[in-house]
This record gives C-alpha cells, sequence and structure tokens, in this order.
C-alpha cells in the first residue's frame, strides 16, 4: 500500500548541534527556523528532532523531566509552535523523539513516586527491595555508570529503582494502568498540535520480563569485574510488548494520519515483522542495529545479506527503514567509506546505496555534507555517557588510558553529535559565543558554504538523489533483487516497478572492477542507460572507479 511516510526521507536534526542563534553555544530552535529552506533545498520531505523536551541533560535530552514543555535552551513552546508552522508551509512535515521507557529522575512523576512507598505514582517505576543485600539482580546499566549496576538503592523508602540507563534515568513501569492512560494523554496533546508521528526511543524495551530474573549470561568484562552482565536482551522484546504496541496504536496512532518508527536494538527482521506487519495494527517501521551500530564492521557481503532478509520483511507487507548513521553512531563516511582520499566519492556512494534501497530514507545532520569522525585528543573532550562509562570502567579494570580511548573513539556517538559545519568562519558558523561541544577542527574545509560551490559536492549529489526519489516510484516501490550476492567488493541490485527496471552499480571499496563482470552476471543490462553516477566523467564506462555508484535504467523492457 503507497503512504506518504514510505516516500519520505527523512532529515535528522541533533538540535543542540545545529544552529544557535543567540550566542548561548547551543543550538536552538529559532535556529532550525533559519535553516528551513537549506533543509528544504536538500530535498528532505521529513524532520525528525531528537529530544527537546525540559530536561537535565544527563543523556542529550533522553531523560525527561517534563513531556509538555520545551527545554529552554532551545526555545519556548511558542519557538516550537512556529517552527512547525513553518516546517508545514513549505510542505514538510515534522515528528518528535518520544522516550516512553524512562523519564529524568526530575520528572515530578519520580519525585513523587520516591517520596514514600504508598504513593500514587509508586508503582509508575520500578521498585525492589534488595536481595541478600545486594541489588535484586545481576543485570548492569548500559551505560557503565557507577560501578555498573541497572539498580539504584534509595535511602528514603529502603528500596532499589530499576535504570537500565544512567541512574537519573528511571525506568517507568507500563504495568501500570494509570501510567499508560497518562502517556497515551500526552501523545495526543503533541499530535493534536500538529506533529506528524514519532520515533519512538527503545520501544521494544518497555516490557520486562516477569519477575526480573537474573542474565543467565557470563559476567563479560569491564563491568563483570563488579558483578554485573550488561545484557540488552534481557528487557528487549518479551511478551507484551506487541499488546501494548497494538493498545498504542489503537488509542493513538491510528487516529491521526501519522508515521511512527521505532528504535529497536535486539531486533532481526525475523523479530521485526511482528512489530511493522501492516495488519498487526502496531508502529510503521524499525531502526534495527545491524548494519549501523553492529560493533563489528559491516563487509559489503555482510551488507548485501542484512539487505536480503530485511526486504523479506517489505514482501510481507511491512516496512523498512534505511540509514547509515545517527546520533548514536559514528559518521558513515569514516565507518564505511574513506574519510580522507575519497571522501566525496565514498559519501556519495554509500548516499546512492540508501537512497536506491527499498525502505524510508534517514539523513543525519551533516552527512550531506560529508561530515567525519573526530579525532579527540583525550577524554575530557567527550560528552556522552555510554563512552565516558566504558572509559573509566575500562580504565579502572587495568586497561591503560591509551588503550581505552583507542578501543572507544570510532564508536564514540560524540562522533555524530559535533556542531553542524556551515562555513568556514570560526566555530564553522554553529555560534558565535563557546560551543557546547567542540566543532571537529575539518570544519574550514568541511563545510555547508564549501559544498554549495565545491565541484565535487556531496550536498549536491544528495539534492539529485531525494530529486530523484520524489520523481521516480521505482526508487520507492520498485521491487529488489540482488545480482552477485557473494561478490565481496561489489554491491549490485535491480528494483522493478510497473515495466521499469533500474539497474544499480556500487563499488562498496577503492578498488578498480570491470563492468564485464557484470554483463556476464546480468545480460540483461545490455541496453543500458545511465542515468546517475557519482563521479563527474566517464572516460571508460567498462572500468568501476574507487566507490563509483551508478543507476541505469534497463530500456529493453520499456513500452
Ligand atoms: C536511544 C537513544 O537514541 C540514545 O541516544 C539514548 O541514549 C538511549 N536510547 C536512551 O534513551
Amino acid at each position: 500500500m503507497e503512504h506518504w511516510w514510505k516516500e519520505a526521507v527523512v532529515y535528522q536534526i541533533y538540535t543542540k548541534s545545529y544552529y544557535d542563534t543567540n550566542g548561548d553555544g547551543i543550538g536552538d530552535l529559532r535556529g532550525i527556523i533559519q535553516k528551513l529552506d537549506y533543509i528544504n533545498s536538500l530535498g528532505a520531505s521529513v524532520i525528525w528532532l531528537n529530544p527537546i523536551y525540559k530536561s537535565p541533560d544527563v543523556d542529550n535530552g533522553y531523560d525527561i523531566a517534563d513531556y509538555q514543555s520545551i527545554d529552554e535552551r532551545y526555545g519556548t513552546l511558542e519557538d516550537f509552535k512556529e517552527l512547525l508552522t513553518q516546517v508545514h508551509q513549505r510542505g514538510m512535515r515534522l515528528i518528535m523523539d518520544m522516550v516512553l521507557n524512562h523519564t529524568s529522575d526530575e520528572h515530578r512523576w519520580f519525585q513523587e513516586s520516591r517520596s514514600s512507598k504508598d504513593n500514587p505514582y509508586r508503582d509508575y517505576y520500578i521498585w525492589r527491595p534488595g536481595k541478600d543485600g545486594k541489588e535484586p539482580n545481576n543485570w548492569g546499566n548500559y551505560f557503565y555508570e557507577g560501578r555498573g549496576s541497572a539498580w539504584e538503592y534509595d535511602e528514603h523508602t529502603g528500596e532499589y529503582y530499576l535504570h537500565n540507563y544512567s541512574r537519573k534515568m528511571p525506568d517507568l513501569n507500563w504495568d501500570n494502568a494509570d501510567l499508560r492512560d497518562a502517556m497515551c494523554r500526552m501523545m495526543r496533546w503533541w499530535l493534536d498540535l500538529g506533529v506528524d508521528g514519532f520515533r519512538m526511543d527503545a520501544i521494544n524495551r518497555l516490557v520486562k520480563p516477569k519477575g526480573l530474573p537474573d542474565s543467565p549470561n557470563p559476567l563479560t568484562p569491564p563491568v563483570g569485574i563488579y558483578g554485573y552482565v550488561v545484557d540488552r536482551t534481557m528487557c528487549a522484546n518479551r511478551p507484551g510488548i506487541h499488546e501494548l504496541l497494538h493498545e498504542l496504536n489503537e488509542k493513538v496512532f491510528s487516529r491521526y494520519d501519522i508515521m511512527v518508527v521505532g528504535e529497536t536494538g535486539n531486533v532481526d527482521a525475523a523479530i521485526a515483522i511482528d512489530y511493522v506487519k501492516e495488519e498487526r495494527e502496531e508502529i510503521d517501521m524499525v531502526f534495527h542495529f545491524e548494519i549501523a551500530k553492529n560493533p563489528v564492521l559491516v563487509d559489503a557481503v555482510k551488507f548485501k545479506e542484512v539487505q536480503r532478509r530485511w526486504y523479506h520483511v517489505v514482501e510481507q507487507h511491512g516496512w523498512i527503514t534505511q540509514y547509515l548513521s545517527n546520533h548514536d553512531t559514528p559518521r558513515q563516511v569514516s565507518r564505511f567509506g574513506d574519510d580522507q582520499k575519497y571522501r566525496y566519492e565514498s559519501a556519495t556512494m554509500l548516499a546512492t546505496l540508501m537512497h536506491t534501497h527499498p525502505g524510508t530514507v534517514y539523513i543525519y545532520q551533516g552527512e550531506e555534507i560529508g561530515m567525519t569522525n573526530v579525532e579527540f585528543p583525550s577524554i575530557e573532550y567527550y560528552n556522552e555517557k555510554y563512552t565516558v562509562g566504558k572509559y573509566y570502567t575500562m580504565v579502572e579494570s587495568g586497561r591503560s588510558p591509551e588503550e581505552a580511548l583507542a578501543s572507544l573513539r570510532m564508536m564514540s556517538r560524540d562522533n555524530d553529535r559535533t556542531p553542524m559545519q556551515w562555513n568556514s568562519g570560526e566555530n564553522g558558523g554553529f555560534t558565535t559565543g563557546s560551543p557546547w561541544m567542540h566543532v571537529n577542527p575539518n570544519y574550514v574545509s568541511i563545510n555547508v558554504a564549501e559544498e554549495e560551490c565545491a565541484e565535487k559536492s556531496v550536498l549536491r549529489y544528495y539534492r539529485k538523489l531525494t530529486a530523484m526519489r520524489r520523481q521516480y516510484p521505482i526508487m520507492v516501490y520498485g521491487s529488489y533483487r540482488q545480482i552477485m550476492e557473494e561478490d565481496p567488493e561489489l554491491i549490485v541490485y535491480v528494483r522493478e516497478y510497473q515495466g521499469d527496471r533500474w539497474l544499480i552499480v556500487c563499488n562498496f571499496y577503492d578498488g578498480i572492477r570491470e563492468l564485464s563482470g557484470i554483463v556476464k552476471a546480468y545480460p540483461e543490462m545490455e541496453k543500458r542507460e545511465l542515468i546517475l553516477c557519482n563521479y563527474l566523467s566517464m572516460e571508460n564506462e567498462q572500468e568501476i572507479r574507487p566507490y563509483e555508484a551508478r543507476i541505469y535504467c534497463l530500456r529493453d523492457r520499456k513500452i
């Protein structure tokens, strides 16, 4: 079935690092308003905002203290309404990040909850007495915070509360019907204001396993040394999660013309189908972690294998997402491409892959100008919880600081959180003040202004791809079949839709390959017409150059 959100190109904005208009070093909503024409010119049709709610900012906004107010660092509710109006006036849409797994410990609900055992809000969170003088179970928190437990003892009432993330982010208890109602009311409030959907944080973790048993997995260092296990499977996809999402769909999502995308770690394609199959009426699509967030570098063969499995979800009437980076990942050109010699070529090749695979496309701010990872010299430069927590736990368990940092640097979430690089002026034009986080020093050469006029421009190539997606439904709705599945370097696939047929060729590496190999494997490409290539010229069509991407239209089937 056709839907606007299947055709969408979503542009993800990390407000804090986007554009600062009041000189306090923090990006703000008025900054986004000022950049709307830029976003529109990129060809994005939906904007996704990372959390902008009132928050103590322990986890950059994912610790929400009030779901219905805007954090004053970003602006006011009036600013938000103006942003929404202006987004809509340009024919775009806007979705909010919705964090339902936990709140900040500064949320009023938690303040009430911790005040006494018989407070009406007590049961909004997950409280347990200790076991043999220790925490209720062996779970470790995902941020490696403190000595690693997922439980925090609260002296006031003598019990522990569960926090899978920071101790300042207590997990909510979705078994509580009042909590469920309050959350539904809150989401409807945003939708009534006109927002066009949600990106649901950690959505497959809302339901916890019955009895909260110990993780059966072995203690894994470094947190293992304290006796806790960081086991993200414990709260993932538990019985009851589908009923809960169906309830949210019935009470909230289905009543509006919106899109809902879930963030789901520990979900593969076989599990995902139960979340996104249309007839199940839960959510529209999920972000999986098999490529962008895979701790093992995904090569061409693995990339193809993952895409084949996920395409099966589309065949079964579900929908999928295509992304290579977000605020929790490294920069895609550094991770999967070559951010030095072939920065333009590899950034545009990766963009071609995303835009021509089936699924809704997500662009993370800065990706469209080929922004790269950052090389911070020491841990003091890092901000995000996971890197900092894991670093100190590693050092405490005997690793040298250099070794610890080296192992964390590539995957650190801060790589994607450095400020947006607008021009070669001070701080990359992000702020006139002192930026909340160091700007990547390569802003002098990698920035939007430069990309607007460079001969080899990642930005202009993105504009071509998004324009093509609007023009050619085959990019969204076409069937998908890979050729040369086991080839270790080339990613080649055919899309077909209503009598049109395209062949896409991407060289995932910096070697040179012959086109003849593909023609041999797929003779039907004899009558071909090149409709897009990321290299500026083509002297020898037979030679597929480093990180080259080509889109061919195969004419033989044309009427
Ligand atoms: C996933 C978010 O993307 C990440 O940034 C955050 O730290 C966790 N969920 C906790 O909300």
